[in-house]
C-alpha cells in the first residue's frame, strides 16, 4: 500500500543509506521494501512511535535489511526468486521432517553431514538441526540458552560445517531448518555480561528491576515454565544487585522487545542465519515475546505485532525463508501465529500442531478417538498458505494441551482426565505399558506434563524386557499408526530422531549433574549406529519400524490429496475407537483419500454405508494406497485390524497419484 507519510520517510532513509549501499544494485531490495514498508513502519510505529530516537531506530532497521541483503549470496537470492514464483512449495505432501539434536545423532555437524543418505534412505528432505550455537559448559537448556547467537558452539562444529551442511542439503534438495532463540539470552551472552558490569544501554535489553515491587506485580498472574527446577520468574543477579526477568531457566534471561534495540538485533541474527543457508527458521518460544503486568505474559498482542515486523522484514531480505512458530499453547492460541484476518501468512508459514500431537496420544491411552475428534473439531480453519508441522514426539515434554471444552465435549472430567493420561503414561495406571516419567509437576496447581521416548511411551521397553513378542508387534503397529496420522492429517511430518528405529528411554542423563534435573534428557537418545544397522535385518523392531515408516513416506510423497490446501474433513462413522477423514485433490475431484485409524486393541468394523455415496466408497471398491492391497470387507462393513490404518481409494492405484 503506498501512504504518504511512510514513504516520504522511506525517501529520506535510502538518501541516507551509507554510501556504500547506496551503490549496491538493490533493484529487488527496493521493490520489495517499497511493498513491505508501510506494514513495516506503521508496526514500528505503534511500538516505538514514542520515543525520541523512533527514526535513527528505523533507519538502522533499513540498513540491516539492506546489508543483509546485499551479502546475500547469489544462488540464495536465486532460490528466493524460484520460491516468490511458486509461492505454494512449502504445502506439498513432498516434504517430510526430521528434527535431531547433532551430538546426539552423529557427534557433530560434520557427523550429520555424513548420515544425510541415511535421512535420504528413509526419505526425510526436511532437516531441523536442533540449537548449534554458543552455549553455557553446563546446563544449558539443551542448547536453547545461547551465549553468542553468531558463533557455533565448538563441541558441535563451526560456522563452516554449517554451510557446508547448507550447500550439502541443498545439493540433495533438501531443506534446512534452523533455531532462533529470540526469547532470551543465556546468562553469558556479551549483552548480559555488559549489563552485569553497569552499562545501561545492555540492561535496557532485559527486564531489570531494583527491588521485588515490579516482580511482585508480574507475579501475581503468570504461570511457571519449569516449577520443579526454576520456580518463579525472576532471579536475583549477585553482580547487578537486582532482579531479572527469567521466565523458563534461571540461567535464561528474557529479551526486552520494549526496547527497539532489541528487535533489531534480533532481526539482523535471524537474516544472518538466512544468509548461512537456513531455509527454515524456527523461532522459539514465540508466546513469550511481550510481558506486559496483569497477563499471563503469553501469546500478547505485540507478540504477534513483533513477528509481523520479523516476518515483513525477512520478506524484503530473504523473501524465500520460511518462519517456523513454536508456540505450544491452547489450540485457538496457536492458530493465531500463522497471522489473523490474512490468506497468506502474516506471522509464521509453519506452526507446530502441538494440539494434534497431544490428542493422537489421548487416543493412545483411551483407545478411543473421541476428544480427538472433539478437539481437531475445535481447531479454527487454518489460514491457505500457512502450514502445519505435525509431529508425534520432539524434544520436549507432552503437554496436555487441549481445550476443557473439548475433554467435556467428549465426555471427561478435565482434572480427573488429565490425571489419568499422566497416570497412565508413567505407567502408574493398571494395565499400562508405558515407561514415561512426570515432567514439569507444579504442586500448586496440579499440573503435569509428559517426558519419554515415544517407543518406551507406547510399550516396546517393556515388552522387549519381557521378550514378549505379541506385545512388540503390537508397540511397532502403534509406531506406525501414530506415524501414519502425521503424514495424512495435511502439514509437514516431522519425525524425531531415534524413533525411527524404536530408541529407547536413554537414562544416562542422570549421570550428568547438569541434565540430571531435567528428565527431557530421557528422550534425547545418542543413535546407537550399530543398532541402527538392526535396520537391515529382518524381523527386528528396528527393521519393522524403518522400513515400515520408509514405505509411507515414499506412498505419502505420491499422494497429492495429502497436500495441504485445508483439504481434510473429519467424518463420524459411528465407531469411537475409529478416527475417520477425508482428504481431498482441489485438483483432482475425484482424488479423494479417506483415512481409517484404529486405536483400539482389538479389530474394529466400519459401516461402509457410513461414507454416504461418495464416489465408490460406499460400494466397498476400496484400494489401499499404503499396502497395495483391498482391504478386508465383512458383508458391508470395511475390517480394521488393531492397531491398523488404511489410507483408501476408490480408484485404481495409478489414478491421480504421482507415482
Ligand atoms: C522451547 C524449546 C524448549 C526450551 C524452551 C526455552 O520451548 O523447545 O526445549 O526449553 O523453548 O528456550
Amino acid at each position: 500500500m503506498y501512504e504518504q507519510v511512510s514513504h516520504s520517510l522511506l525517501n529520506r532513509i535510502l538518501d541516507e543509506l551509507k554510501p556504500d549501499l547506496q551503490h549496491r544494485d538493490l533493484r529487488h531490495f527496493y521493490t520489495r521494501l517499497g511493498a513491505n514498508f508501510y506494514a513495516i513502519y506503521t508496526l514500528f510505529y505503534h511500538l516505538y512511535g514514542q520515543r525520541e530516537d523512533f527514526k535513527a531506530q528505523i533507519v538502522n532497521l533499513v540498513e540491516v535489511m539492506a546489508t543483509r541483503y546485499v551479502q546475500r549470496h547469489a544462488k540464495l537470492r536465486h532460490l528466493d526468486e524460484e520460491r516468490e514464483t511458486d509461492h505454494n512449495w512449502f504445502l506439498s505432501q513432498e516434504w517430510v521432517g526430521m528434527a535431531l539434536y547433532a551430538d546426539g545423532f552423529a557427534g557433530n555437524l560434520e557427523g550429520v553431514r555424513s548420515k544425510l543418505p541415511y535421512l535420504q534412505e528413509l526419505g526425510v528432505n526436511m532437516l531441523h538441526v536442533m540449537p548449534v550455537l554458543v552455549c553455557p559448559e553446563g546446563a544449558s537448556d539443551g542448547g536453547y540458552a545461547v551465549s553468542d547467537f553468531r558463533n557455533v558452539d565448538p563441541r558441535v562444529g563451526s560456522l563452516d560445517d554449517i554451510n557446508k551442511l547448507a550447500m550439502a542439503t541443498h545439493k540433495r534438495s533438501m531443506l534446512l531448518t534452523l533455531d532462533m532463540v529470540v526469547n532470551h539470552t543465556s546468562d553469558e551472552h556479551e549483552w548480559v555480561q555488559r549489563a552485569r558490569s553497569g552499562e545501561q544501554k545492555y540492561q535496557d535489553y532485559f527486564y531489570i528491576f531494583d527491588n521485588r515491587d515490579v516482580p511482585d506485580m508480574f507475579e501475581e498472574s503468570m504461570p511457571e515454565i519449569f516449577p520443579e527446577t526454576s520456580p518463579g520468574n525472576f532471579t536475583w543477579d549477585e553482580a547487578m544487585q537486582k532482579w531479572v526477568m527469567t521466565v523458563f531457566n534461571s540461567y535464561q534471561w528474557d529479551l526486552n522487545y520494549s526496547n527497539p534495540a532489541v528487535f533489531i538485533e534480533m532481526i539482523d541474527n535471524i537474516l544472518f542465519w538466512a544468509n548461512q543457508g537456513g531455509d527454515i527458521i524456527r523461532l522459539d518460544a514465540v508466546a513469550f515475546l511481550w510481558k506486559k503486568i496483569g497477563t499471563n505474559c503469553q501469546n500478547l498482542r505485540e507478540s504477534h505485532l513483533i513477528l509481523q515486523m520479523m516476518k515483513d522484514c525477512c520478506q524484503v531480505t530473504a523473501p524465500g525463508v520460511l518462519f517456523i512458530a513454536e508456540a505450544i499453547v491452547a489450540p485457538v492460541e496457536i492458530i493465531k501465529y500463522f497471522g489473523e484476518d490474512a490468506v497468506i501468512a502474516k506471522e509464521c508459514e509453519i506452526a507446530y500442531n502441538a494440539t494434534y500431537m497431544a490428542l493422537l496420544w489421548d487416543a493412545v491411552a483411551t483407545k478411543d478417538t473421541q476428544l480427538l475428534r472433539k478437539g481437531i473439531q475445535h481447531l479454527p480453519t487454518k489460514l491457505d498458505r500457512a502450514t502445519w508441522l505435525n509431529y508425534v514426539r520432539c524434544h520436549d515434554d507432552i503437554g496436555l494441551g487441549f481445550d476443557d471444552s473439548a475433554i467435556i465435549a467428549a465426555g471427561y472430567q478435565p482434572i480427573a482426565h488429565r490425571r489419568f493420561l499422566v497416570d497412565f503414561f508413567t505407567g502408574q495406571y493398571e494395565g499400562s505399558d508405558a515407561r514415561g516419567q512426570p515432567f514439569g509437576v507444579n504442586l500448586k496447581t496440579g499440573d503435569a506434563r509428559i517426558s519419554g521416548s515415544l517407543a518406551s511411551l507406547v510399550g516396546l521397553e517393556v515388552a522387549l524386557e519381557e521378550g514378549d513378542e505379541k506385545a512388540i508387534d503390537r508397540s511397532v503397529k502403534l509406531i506406525l499408526l501414530m506415524h501414519s496420522m502425521i503424514c495424512s492429517f495435511g502439514g509437514i511430518p516431522l519425525l524425531y530422531y531415534g524413533d525411527e528405529i524404536g530408541m529407547l528411554n536413554d537414562c544416562q542423563f542422570f549421570e550428568d549433574e547438569s541434565k540430571a534435573g531435567d528428565n527431557r534428557w530421557m528422550h534425547r537418545p545418542t543413535i546407537d549406529w550399530e543398532r541402527a544397522e538392526l535396520r537391515h535385518k529382518h524381523g527386528t523392531p528396528e527393521q519393522r519400524i524403518f522400513d515400515g515408516l520408509k514405505k509411507m513416506i515414499d506412498v505419502r510423497k505420491g499422494i497429492t490429496a495429502f497436500a495441504d490446501f485445508n483439504n481434510r474433513e473429519l467424518t463420524d462413522v459411528g465407531n469411537p475407537h475409529l478416527f475417520v477423514f477425508w482428504r481431498t485433490n482441489p485438483m483432482l475431484p475425484n482424488g479423494s483419500v479417506l483415512v481409517v485409524a484404529n486405536f483400539d486393541d482389538s479389530p474394529q468394523y466400519m459401516e461402509l454405508s457410513a461414507l454416504g455415496n461418495r464416489g465408490m466408497f460406499g460400494y466397498g471398491n476400496l484400494h489401499d494406497l499404503y499396502s497395495g492391497e483391498s482391504p478386508r470387507l465383512f458383508k458391508d462393513q470395511l475390517v480394521v485390524p488393531p492397531y491398523h490404518f488404511y489410507w483408501l481409494t476408490d480408484q485404481r492405484p495409478d489414478v491421480g497419484f504421482d507415482r
